[in-house]
C-alpha cells in the first residue's frame, strides 16, 4: 500500500519593495559593503516600511496568491499554520489575522515560533494533519517582518535580516510524492546566544526595557555560527541514513539563509556540489522563517515531479532540523 503523503502542491513567495543595500548600511552603522559581503554574502535586503503594514500583511498578499494560482476557494482550506517571530501583536495568533484578511472562514489557525527552524516545524506538523486523513487543504506560511525587532545602530545584527517569506498548499497525494520524513531537535540551553530580552512574561514592556534596547535581536554570533554548521550537517546526514539514500539522490538542498559562510560550510561538510544547493542569501538576507519557501518559489520553476529535497534550518532556541521531500509537480 502506497502511504498517503502531504505534498506541496503550490508555492508562492513574497518580498516587500522597498531595498535596502549595504551601501545604504554604511550610511547607518560603521560597517562596509566589503565586510558585510565577504563576512555574510548579502548584498541587500528587503523591508517592508509602508506604514500600519505587518507580518499578515506579507501573509495575506502571498496566500491569496497561492490560492489564485492553485485554484483554491478560501472555503475550501481547513487548517493554516503561521511560522513568524515577527507575528503582528503577541496574540492572537497573526494565523488568524491573515484567515480574516483573506477571507478564510472554514479553517482553525494557528502561529509556530521556532526562529529560523519555524517553517521546517510548521511544515510537518501541517503535513501530520493531512497524512492522518482528518485534513485536505492545509496552508503553512513562513514569513517574518525582522525590521520591527532590529536595532539598526547595531552593526552586527542590522546587517543580516530582512522581511519576507513564503506560502505552500499542503494537498495529500499517493503516488510516493509529498513530505517523507523530518529530524529535529530543540536545545533551550542555546537561547542565552539568541533571543530578545524583553516583551514577553519575563521582562514585560517598560520605559526601562524600551531605554535598555531590550525589544530587538540580541545574538552572539560566533556562538550561533558553529552550532547552526554542526546541527543542520548532522541531521541531514540522519535522515539521508534514515532514508536510505546517498547524497547523489538529492536533487535540491535548500538551508537556511543565515550567512553564505555557513551555507558554504554546510556543503563542504557533507561534500555536497553547490550548484545543487539555493542560495538566493544576496538579495534577501535572513529572513527567519521565511528563507526556505522563499528560496523554493525562486527555484519553482526548476523543478520537477519525483525530485528529492532536503530542507535545512538552524535558529534560536536552539531549534534545528531537516526534512526530506518528494517534490510533487
Ligand atoms: O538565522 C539564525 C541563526 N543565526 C546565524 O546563523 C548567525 C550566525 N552568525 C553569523 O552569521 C556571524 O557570526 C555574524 C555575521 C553575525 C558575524 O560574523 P563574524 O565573522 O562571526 O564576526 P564577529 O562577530 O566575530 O566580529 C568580527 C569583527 C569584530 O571586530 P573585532 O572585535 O575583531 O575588532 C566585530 O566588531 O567584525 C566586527 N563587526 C563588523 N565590522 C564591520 C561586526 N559586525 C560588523 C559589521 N561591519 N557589520
Amino acid at each position: 500500500m502506497i502511504r498517503r503523503l502531504a505534498a506541496i502542491t503550490g508555492i508562492q513567495g513574497f518580498v516587500p519593495e522597498t531595498i535596502l543595500s549595504n551601501t545604504e548600511l554604511e550610511k547607518m552603522v560603521d560597517t562596509t559593503d566589503d565586510w558585510i559581503t565577504t563576512r555574510t554574502g548579502i548584498k541587500e535586503r528587503r523591508i517592508l516600511k509602508e506604514p500600519g503594514k505587518a507580518a499578515s500583511d506579507m501573509g495575506k498578499i502571498m496566500v491569496e496568491k497561492l490560492l489564485q494560482k492553485t485554484n483554491t476557494h478560501p472555503d475550501d482550506i481547513e487548517l493554516v499554520i503561521f511560522a513568524t517571530v515577527t507575528g503582528d501583536m503577541v496574540f492572537p495568533d497573526t494565523a488568524n489575522i491573515v484567515c480574516d484578511k483573506v477571507g478564510i472562514k472554514n479553517a482553525f489557525a494557528f502561529d509556530v515560533r521556532a526562529a529560523c527552524s519555524g517553517f521546517l516545524f510548521a511544515l510537518t506538523t501541517g503535513a501530520k494533519f493531512i497524512e492522518s486523513g482528518t485534513h485536505k487543504k492545509v496552508i503553512v506560511i513562513g514569513c517574518d517582518m525582522m525590521s520591527s525587532i532590529i536595532d539598526y545602530t547595531d552593526r552586527a545584527t542590522c546587517i543580516i535580516f530582512g522581511d519576507g517569506g513564503g506560502a505552500v498548499l499542503l494537498e495529500p497525494r499517493e503516488d510516493g510524492s509529498g513530505i517523507i520524513d523530518s529530524v529535529f531537535h530543540g536545545d533551550g540551553s542555546g537561547a542565552k546566544y539568541l533571543h530578545m530580552k524583553a516583551g514577553g512574561s519575563l521582562r514585560p514592556p517598560s520605559l526601562e526595557t524600551i531605554a535598555n534596547k531590550e525589544h530587538f535581536v540580541y545574538q552572539e554570533g560566533k556562538a550561533v555560527f558553529k552550532s547552526a554548521i554542526n546541527g543542520m550537517v548532522d541531521t541531514v546526514k540522519k535522515l539521508l541514513e534514515r532514508n536510505q539514500l546517498t547524497l547523489n539522490d538529492i536533487k535540491w538542498l535548500v538551508p537556511h539563509q543565515a550567512n553564505i559562510r555557513i551555507i558554504h560550510g554546510v556543503a563542504d561538510a557533507l561534500d555536497f556540489e553547490l550548484s545543487k544547493v539555493m542560495i538566493n542569501i544576496e538579495k534577501y538576507g535572513n529572513t527567519t522563517s521565511g528563507t526556505i519557501p522563499l528560496c523554493l518559489w525562486e527555484w519553482e520553476s526548476k523543478l520537477k515531479k519525483g525530485d528529492n529535497i532536503v530542507l535545512t534550518a538552524f535558529g534560536g532556541g536552539f531549534t534545528w532540523g531537516s526534512t526530506y521531500l518528494k517534490w510533487a509537480y
